[in-house]
């Protein structure tokens, strides 16, 4: 980056149930990221509770971001700006980010710069691994899933992207549906390290269909009709049925979006293929995408998974960036519950548990 390397921005992060903040610098140093998760607070609701999380989030930001900037070893006069995320997402936790965000700006002067969060996620990889444009990102995580071909800061063009539920959804649903603990991610892709994915035949939803739209609530239905059967007919489960059922839902939803990723990469074909989102941390899921990349000349990029999940410090650098091209915004900046990157695109259909995902 030419411009902006020299700036220090703090970010601020309270779009869905993670508390964070991080101070940033524009030759890509983070010098702190803080986050506070809440899955205890929703752990008895079997999903995220908005109100839940808009209390949590004003409780907790003003002493994230004080820890962040502790971490950092800096004060706020020491600071260039402040991003914080003004959507899309759950309208009471980005209301408390932004309304804190004002006030730090209106106390010290600073500038605002208002954050797309799915830029956010976006523009990752060039913080972690200094990506050039243009790149083909792939956001998959509990409350996210599409394709964006990123060509600036500001331009991204939606591929395609789920129909219904994201596939961390999915991966939490099935967990559900089998006993296994919250969040469903790991505990299915631990079992499946013990099972056999060929004993169950799952479907590859939309694979029939061309383009790079996905599907997920259908392989989650699969997996409850399959989980009926085998009860009905042995009286229960056991931990081998549990293991090859994650097994299989595993690599079904691996196959679909590695199948979609390459055609992702045919209809935008650029140097290198990036993922964000918590299923990004999916070991299968990265190898499977790792060879598609490869097959089409492509480099892989997987953040680490600190980055890959909500953080701050993709705020603070995504505000870097925007504030870089001359982005500013007034203490009239508002929340947006959605906020869909690619203006181009049609409106995406399906929100899920997680709030909007534009
Ligand atoms: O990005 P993230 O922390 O939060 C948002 O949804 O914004 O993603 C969390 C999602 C959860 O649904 C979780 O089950 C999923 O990412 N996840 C995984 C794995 N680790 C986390 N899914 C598949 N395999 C994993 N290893
Ligand atoms: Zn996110």
């Amino acid at each position: 980056m030419a411009t902006g390397m020299s700036l220090t921005f703090l970010g601020i992060e309270s779009s869905c149930d993670d508390t964070a903040a991080a101070v940033v610098t524009g030759d890509r140093r983070i010098l702190s990221s803080v986050v506070f998760g809440q899955t205890a607070l929703h752990a008895d609701f079997g999903g995220v509770v908005p109100e839940i999380a808009a209390r949590a989030h004003a409780e907790k930001l003003d002493i994230c971001v004080e820890q962040a900037l502790a971490q950092a070893g800096l004060r706020l006069a020491d600071l260039d700006g402040i991003a914080v995320t003004a959507g899309p997402g759950l309208i009471g936790g980005v209301l408390s980010g932004v309304m804190l965000a004002k006030g730090l700006a209106a106390g010290t002067g600073l500038p605002l710069v208002g954050v797309n969060h799915l830029a956010g996620h976006a523009l990752t990889p060039r913080l972690t691994d200094g990506v050039g444009f243009p790149y083909l990102m792939l956001l998959v995580s509990g409350g996210h899933c599409q394709f964006l071909r990123v060509d600036g800061p500001d331009d991204f063009t939606r591929l395609g992207g789920t129909i219904d539920d994201a596939p961390g959804e999915a991966f939490d649903k099935v967990a559900k549906l089998l006993g296994l603990p919250q969040p469903g991610g790991p505990a299915v892709e631990r079992a499946a390290r013990q099972g056999d994915p060929a004993r169950f035949a799952l479907p590859r939803p939309l694979l029939d269909r061309p383009g790079c739209d996905l599907s997920f609530s259908g392989l989650k239905t699969a997996v409850l009709r399959l989980r009926d059967d085998l009860v009905a007919a042995q009286g229960g489960l056991h931990q081998g049925d549990r293991a090859d059922i994650c097994a299989a839902f595993q690599r079904a939803v691996a196959e679909v979006l590695a199948e979609k990723t390459r055609r992702a990469l045919a209809l935008a074909p650029v140097p290198t293929l990036a993922v964000a989102g918590g299923v990004a941390a999916n070991t299968a899921l990265r190898h499977a995408l790792e060879q598609v990349a490869g097959q089409a000349g492509a480099r892989f990029v997987a953040p680490p998974l600190a980055l890959c999940t909500d953080n701050g410090a993709m705020i603070a650098w995504a505000g870097i960036e925007a504030f870089a091209q001359g982005r500013r915004d007034g203490l009239d900046l508002a929340a947006r519950p959605r906020w869909p990157l690619d203006r181009k695109a049609a409106p995406m259909l399906g929100a899920g548990k997680r709030g909007a995902k534009a």
